[in-house]
C-alpha cells in the first residue's frame, strides 16, 4: 500500500522532485572490493536494501551470482533497474516495500545496504531494522552510509551520520567487525560526499 515515504522515493525517481540523484555511481566500487573478499560461492543468496537503480545488482549477475535479490520501496526506482538489465531482470527478484516491513522468507548469506540505513533516525527504527538484518543474514552484512564528515541531508531527507565506531555500536552483538573502508562519493554535480562501508560477519 503506498505510503508518504514511498510516493516520495518514487517522485525522485520519476525526476519530478527538485532534488536531484546524487548517489549513482558508475561502477559501485567500494561494495565490489568487499564482495571480492568474502569469498562466496555464486549460489549464495545476496540481497540489496534499498538497492534503487544502482548497477550493484549488474556487477553481481555478471559475475555469475544466481540467487539475487534487489529490495526497494520506491517501485519506479525498480522499474528503472528493470529497463536497464532488460532479459536479465527475469533473474534477479525485486521486492517493493518499507525495509520496516519486510518479512524475510529466506535467509541471506550477505545483506548489502549502501545509503539505505542511514535514512532511519529514530532508535526504534534503527532497532527494528537491525533485528530484521540480523535475524536473516546467514554469513555477511555490509553497511555503507555518510561518514561523520558526510552531508547531514540525501534527497532533501535527514540521515544519521555514522563513525566506524558508531556502526559497531550500533550493530551490538551476533556479528563481528571485518573490516571499514571510506569512499569519497563525486556525485553528478561534482561535489564530494564521504562514506564509510563496514563489512560484518556472524558469529555461530
Ligand atoms: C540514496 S538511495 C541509494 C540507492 C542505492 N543503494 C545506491 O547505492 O545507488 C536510497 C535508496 O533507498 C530507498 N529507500 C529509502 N527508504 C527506504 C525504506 N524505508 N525501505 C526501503 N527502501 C528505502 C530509496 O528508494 C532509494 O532507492
Amino acid at each position: 500500500m503506498a505510503n508518504e515515504l514511498n510516493l516520495y522515493w518514487d517522485q525522485i525517481y520519476s525526476n519530478k522532485s527538485p532534488h536531484p540523484l546524487s548517489w549513482p555511481q558508475e561502477f559501485p566500487t567500494a561494495s565490489i572490493q568487499i564482495l571480492k573478499s568474502l569469498n562466496l560461492t555464486v549460489d549464495s543468496p545476496i540481497i540489496d536494501i534499498g538497492g534503487g537503480d544502482s548497477r550493484f545488482v549488474d556487477l553481481l549477475l555478471e559475475a555469475g551470482f544466481k540467487n539475487l535479490t534487489v529490495l526497494d520501496i520506491s517501485e519506479e526506482a525498480l522499474k528503472r533497474a528493470k529497463l536497464r538489465l532488460q532479459e536479465k531482470a527475469k533473474e534477479v527478484k525485486w521486492i517493493v516495500t518499507d525495509i520496516l516491513d519486510f518479512e524475510p522468507s529466506e535467509s541471506y548469506s550477505l545483506w548489502h545496504d549502501r545509503a539505505t540505513f542511514h535514512f532511519l533516525s529514530a532508535p526504534s527504527d534503527i532497532h527494528k531494522y537491525l533485528g530484521i538484518a540480523k535475524k536473516h543474514t546467514d554469513q555477511y552484512l555490509i553497511i555503507a552510509t555518510f561518514s561523520e564528515t558526510g552531508p547531514r541531508y540525501c534527497s532533501g531527507l535527514p540521515v544519521r551520520n555514522y563513525s566506524e565506531a558508531d556502526l559497531i555500536q550500533e550493530l551490538g552483538t551476533g556479528f563481528k567487525k571485518l573490516n571499514c573502508i571510506r569512499e569519497d562519493h563525486k556525485t553528478p554535480m561534482g561535489t564530494l560526499q564521504n562514506f564509510i562501508y563496514c563489512s560484518f560477519k556472524k558469529i555461530s
